[in-house]
């Protein structure tokens, strides 16, 4: 891919600061829940990196699951539609389930989704996002936990992609929109 390196603009968020966030959500779920039956939910692909790091934050006894939707098809722009593409195997009726999820950024994929598994009656719905970006919304949503809020800015890494590339990073940063 061209310009590779040149697009990544600069780190809004280290690895470090990601790490520590993480670990004090992870204490305070593992203290919330006390050993109830938690069921983490991963939106894919986004999410899996926080999945994997949030997971082992958490000191209490829990499962994961995974789904998939799609809402962004491979640029920056928002196609303004959300698609499920891969659903969980659970029956979701037995667990406390928390969203684990990338980013909010208009809020449509995450008002979908809540509505289908509250449908689905689980014991209690949480979401946590790891970014949010509340300028951008166009529907009414706001997570229960959100590790950091940022401005209206394109970001990769972490699991956040741009056309698929730059999942890999360690870090959150902003991508440079304006190199072709
Ligand atoms: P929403 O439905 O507009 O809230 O979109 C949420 C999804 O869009 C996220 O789960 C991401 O996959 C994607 N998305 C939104 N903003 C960004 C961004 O800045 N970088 C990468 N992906 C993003
Ligand atoms: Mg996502």
């Amino acid at each position: 891919m061209e310009n590779f390196e040149k697009r990544i603009k600069r780190v809004l968020i280290t690895k470090e600061e990601i790490d520590s966030a993480i670990q004090k959500v992870g204490k305070e779920i593992s203290d919330f829940y006390d050993g109830r039956p938690i069921l983490l939910v991963s939106i894919l692909k986004g999410a899996f990196v926080f999945m994997a790091d949030l997971c082992r934050a958490i000191t209490a006894p829990c499962e994961i699951g995974f789904m998939a939707a799609k809402s962004y098809y491979s640029g920056t722009e928002s196609a303004g539609v959300v698609k499920i593409t891969m659903d969980l195997d659970q029956d979701i009726s037995k667990y406390h389930v928390i969203i684990v999820e990338d980013i909010i950024d208009t809020g449509r994929t995450l008002k979908d989704i809540v509505k289908m598994l509250k449908a689905r009656n689980p014991l209690s719905l949480k979401v946590v996002t790891l970014l949010d970006k509340p300028s951008r919304r166009v529907v009414d949503f706001k997570a229960d936990v959100s590790l950091f809020t940022i401005p209206d800015h394109f970001v990769i890494g972490y699991g956040l992609d741009c056309g698929e590339y730059y999942r890999n990073l360690p870090y959150i940063a902003e991508y440079d929109t304006d190199i072709k």
